[in-house]
């Protein structure tokens, strides 16, 4: 260390006197000098985890885990700390449960007899620190945040000054033994809980585990993430004996029926294309205003394409209520979901069923025209291999890429009203006729 500081300060003497007028000393350096770190990332056990996490755990930095309470977050880091302790010192610091009930928990989901991961169930911060400083692991959980209590503060544990007096103190240490912190947080999706909240500057990666409680999938996303990128997304399932994660999610998110209403798009999802299914439901409305509601897609993205599909297909859509809900609750915002939205709509109001195997990509614009999206290539590889067989997509794409049209049917369209008779495989005056 000395060395390197002597080291340093004689190279910037040298440039001062190359630089004889510039006498103030320069101690930045040019970008690509500057110091290398070599770190390799720590695998937690879960492929889907890594994802997220932009590869693996890299060691040294702070992780917000954050979400509902009860969505299995502690399941989760559990099953990771039992993984990472395998080649690793892990301690799992539990501030929330007792020794005896994650013992239980970690005896029924890891069917381990033996592990060397430590467990230590305390809610004082000097006394976690101490451990911290005396055992010194590679990576430290605590669960939760705002289950520890700064003695020195009379405020309760989880309130604002308790959550950021107790993370700087664990960041102080984590940064000076060089040791992984997951910090777990409890926070629902308004944030309503501030815990977490200001905590999100002093971390490098915020964590959201989210899903539905009484549905059994769990997705992990990254909200900000100084090692990756922030748009990935992870699957899990939670199941009896612990939570599995799920390598193929587009199974997760179709619904293998045949109804009217039902349309499948190919969604992307950071560095993965997701096949899910989008289910419309149109009905006469009974009240003045007609009700629309979308769940998992942006209303306002809903209401542009009802506005298109009146203008354009001549629909009479402003009299009926629609439902339109993403399966399995994950949220689409890219715009090539748009003819997929549109189809089940329309599918719906019409009561045809859309042909079986059938995927449909494209942005609609307000001029009804059906707009290139990007990764088309990667879309229609994840949907001939789940088994579809054809897709409606914009044009130019056959042009583009040569697929085996024996197997897989590609059909360009260039507006909204080709895409929809192509893809119901309907005349088209049947599109236009009153219903
Ligand atoms: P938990 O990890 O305790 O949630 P959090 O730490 O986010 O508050 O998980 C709680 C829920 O998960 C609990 O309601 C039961 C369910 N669960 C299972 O279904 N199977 C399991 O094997 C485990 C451990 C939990
Ligand atoms: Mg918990």
């Amino acid at each position: 260390m000395e060395e390197k500081i002597s080291l340093s300060k004689t190279k910037s003497r040298k440039k001062k006197s190359l630089n004889s007028e510039n006498l103030s000393s320069n101690r930045s350096e040019p970008i690509a000098l500057a110091q290398k770190t070599n770190f390799e990332r720590i695998k937690t056990g879960y492929a889907e985890f890594d994802r997220v996490l932009g590869g693996g755990l890299v060691p040294g930095s702070l992780v917000l885990v954050g979400g509902d309470p009860g969505i299995g977050k502690s399941t989760l880091l559990l099953k990771s700390a039992t993984a990472m302790a395998i080649n690793n010192d892990v301690l799992y610091i539990t501030a929330e449960e007792s020794a005896h009930q994650v013992r239980l928990r970690w005896q029924r989901t890891n069917n381990r007899e033996q592990s060397n991961l430590h467990l230590f169930a305390e809610t004082d911060l000097d006394e976690i620190i101490e451990e911290l400083n005396n055992y010194q692991p590679k990576i430290a959980i605590i669960d939760s945040i705002q289950a520890l209590n700064n003695s020195e503060l009379t405020s309760a544990s989880g309130s604002v000054s308790q959550v950021r007096e107790c993370s700087a103190a664990l960041q102080q240490i984590a940064k000076a033994k060089n040791i992984a912190l997951l910090l777990v947080g409890h926070v629902t999706k308004e944030g309503i809980l501030a815990g977490p909240k200001v905590l999100e500057h002093l971390v490098d990666a915020v964590l959201t585990f989210e899903g539905d409680r009484f549905g059994s999938h769990r997705l992990l996303r990254a909200v900000k993430n100084r090692f990756g990128a922030t748009n990935e997304l992870g699957v899990f399932e939670m199941q009896g004996e612990g939570l599995i994660e799920v390598t193929n999610p587009s199974e997760l998110f179709l619904s293998n029926e045949s109804a009217s209403g039902v349309a499948t798009i190919v969604a992307y999802e950071g560095s993965r294309p997701i096949a899910v299914d989008l289910q419309a439901l149109i009905n006469p409305t009974t009240f003045a205003t007609p009700r629309r509601t979308a769940t998992g897609v942006e209303s306002n993205r809903l209401h542009q394409i009802l506005a298109v599909i009146e203008k354009h297909l001549g629909l009479a859509l402003s009299r009926q209520d629609c439902y339109l809900a993403v399966a399995g609750g994950l949220e689409i915002d890219e715009p090539a979901a748009d003819l997929g939205i549109a189809c089940a709509i329309v599918s719906s109001y019409k009561n045809l069923k859309l042909p079986q195997g059938t995927i449909l990509i494209g942005e609609i614009g307000l001029g009804g025209q059906l707009r290139a999206v990007k990764q088309i290539s990667q879309r229609i590889q994840e949907a001939i291999r789940l088994g579809f067989i054809r897709a409606v997509v914009p044009q130019e794409v056959k042009q583009k890429y040569k697929y085996n049209e024996n197997k897989f049917e590609l059909l360009e369209a260039e507006n909204i009203q080709e895409a929809l008779i192509k893809a119901l495989s309907i005349k088209p005056n049947q599109l236009n006729r009153k219903s």
